[in-house]
């Protein structure tokens, strides 16, 4: 049996509830695939190499973790790699028409690949990319919901120029 998952994401930047979800995987499968997603429908604030890296930085203890870029459609992606599982994380109710939507549309395309979701812990289930990245905007502190590393690079990003 092939025990290896991809969890793809945007990853814009990666977050203690994503890295909780990472863990759990990690645990589970062999091997797991990190994919950063180059198209997305967000504008992202981090290049897609800037947000490999953080990602790649923030998993580098996990031995079977690998981190690597995709763009197009991840079933594709995943046929491609030989992988059959796509791990994803469901935090709330509110995740779960986003997720219902492309686990389904992914099974119609690609009937023998299976979607997994994990629930991150508790203390995660509010935490998304999009309010850290507001909160260190308006020089908050994102330490309770990122790696120091990542906040030192949005610390980096969104310094006042000049
Ligand atoms: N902890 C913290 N935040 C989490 C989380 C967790 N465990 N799980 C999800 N999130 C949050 C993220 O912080 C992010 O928040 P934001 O929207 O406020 O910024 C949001 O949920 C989702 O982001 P992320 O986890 O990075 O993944 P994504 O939903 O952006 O990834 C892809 C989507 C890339 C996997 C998907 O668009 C895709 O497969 N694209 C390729 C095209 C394709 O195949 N499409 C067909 C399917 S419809």
């Amino acid at each position: 049996m092939n025990r290896a998952a991809i969890y793809a994401g945007t990853f814009d930047p990666i977050t203690l509830g994503h890295l909780d979800v990472i863990e759990r995987a990690a645990r589970i499968f062999n091997r797991l695939i990190l994919a950063v997603a180059v198209s997305t429908r967000k504008a992202t604030l981090f290049s897609v190499e800037e947000r490999r890296a953080l990602v790649r930085n923030v998993v580098r203890r996990f031995k079977n973790v690998e981190v690597d870029i995709f763009d197009g459609l991840l079933v594709q992606y995943a046929r491609k790699k030989g992988v059959r599982v796509l791990v994803r994380g469901l935090r709330a109710f509110s995740d779960f028409e986003f997720e219902f939507q492309m686990a389904l549309t992914n099974r119609k395309m690609a009937p023998d690949i299976e979607t997994l979701f994990l629930m991150p812990k508790e203390d995660f289930s509010y935490v998304s990319s999009s309010t850290v990245r507001e909160v260190a905007q308006y020089g908050g502190d994102t330490s309770s919901f990122v790696a120091p590393s990542v906040e030192r690079a949005l610390q980096a990003k969104l310094k006042p120029r000049g």
